[in-house]
């Protein structure tokens, strides 16, 4: 039976801090409400002189494949997770491709929100098992700052989401590696978190750029008490049906890396499931959320500083827009 597994992982994030101060200094909000509401102390925003979806992808791959021992011509497919491409069309995939200096590569975008990652893992895995390719990048990037509304009007979201990039290689093994991905959606709460224009389901005369700045475009629409009622239930669901499948206790998860969407939704999860504070892993606090970044940066980070080591079971799980949400239980 052929597995995969991660051979390496990555991570980028832009120079400029935004702490919370700065943003009561353009927004009514305070540093005690965004941190007993989110955990979040600073997170990070692109410099448009330098940064891009790709280019930042493209550090974060770098150093995947410096731990990895590897180059970018062994990568033969590149699988890139965002919501925030460079470009309306073509995907980030193909500008990653160029990035790297690589030829003719396929590249494939996914747009699955916060679980992103965990759904770009999952394809990567089945391609892998296939035999189809033998070293994968897996990417999550996002630059979210250029889009939320750094005004009152905005503050609800515009204190949550932040930029950043990861990166995964992924190459065969004959001991898993992947145990198992479970991803889920439910789209009657798409509307729930989502942005609504550039959307093409508009007449013509309404996707005009001046009747659609100033309302929708770009505008991030999220009802924030729906998505943490759903989050907190869909994490314990997706991490249980990850656990089951494998015929594993949670008491066997080294590592539990959840999407960094809210530290209260981290913690509600971490008490149902009775973990210890060294079996979760949180970044949120530095980082802000960071959407289909946010898993990578933290096995990332958490990798270098030693918390996930050689055979540890390790446990992604995400929940986000769509509704969508996924797990991946992971023998590193
Ligand atoms: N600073 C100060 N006050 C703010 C604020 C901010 N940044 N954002 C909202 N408020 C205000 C609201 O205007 C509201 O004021 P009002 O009572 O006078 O109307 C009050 O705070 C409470 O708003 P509400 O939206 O009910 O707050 P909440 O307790 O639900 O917390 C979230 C808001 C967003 C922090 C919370 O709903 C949450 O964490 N949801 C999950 C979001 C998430 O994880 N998203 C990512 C998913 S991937």
């Amino acid at each position: 039976m052929r597995y995969s597994k991660i051979v390496g992982i990555g991570h980028h994030v832009p120079e400029t801090v935004i702490t919370n101060q700065y943003l009561t200094t353009v927004m009514d909000t305070t540093d005690e409400w965004i941190q007993e509401r989110t955990g979040i102390k600073e997170r990070r925003y692109m410099d448009p002189a330098k940064d891009t979806v790709a280019n930042m992808a493209a550090k974060a791959t770098r150093l995947a494949l410096q731990r990895a021992n590897l180059t970018e011509k062994d990568i033969d497919f590149i699988v890139f997770a965002t919501i925030t491409p460079d470009y309306f069309f073509p995907g980030s995939g193909v500008l990653l491709q160029r990035e790297l200096g690589l030829e003719s590569i396929g590249a494939l975008d996914i747009r699955n929100a916060c679980s992103g990652f965990i759904y770009a893992l999952s394809v990567a895995d089945q391609f892998i098992k296939s035999g189809m390719y033998k070293t994968i990048l897996v990417i999550g990037a996002e630059i979210q700052s250029t889009a939320i509304e750094l005004s009152t009007k905005g503050r609800n979201t515009a204190v949550i989401f932040a930029d950043g990039a990861g990166a995964a290689i992924l190459q065969p093994n004959e001991k898993p590696g992947i145990l198992s991905t479970h991803l889920h959606s439910d789209g009657r709460f798409a509307e729930e978190l989502y942005v609504r224009d550039p959307g093409s389901s508009r007449p013509r005369e309404e996707r005009q750029p001046e009747q659609i700045l100033d309302t929708t475009h770009f505008k991030v629409v999220m009802n924030g008490s729906q998505v943490f009622k759903h989050a907190v239930v869909r994490f314990l669901e997706v991490i249980n049906e990850a656990l089951e499948a494998n015929g594993m206790k949670k008491e066997e998860i080294n590592l539990l890396v959840p999407h960094q969407a809210n530290l209260r939704i981290s913690q509600f999860v971490q008490e149902k499931l009775a973990l210890r504070d060294d079996q979760v892993y949180n970044n949120i606090m530095r980082y802000g959320n960071t959407t289909a970044a946010s898993i990578p940066i933290a096995l990332s980070e958490a990798w270098a500083e030693g918390r996930i080591k050689e055979n540890d079971v390790i446990c992604l799980a995400a929940f986000g827009s769509g509704f969508t949400w996924a797990s991946a239980l992971i023998r590193w």
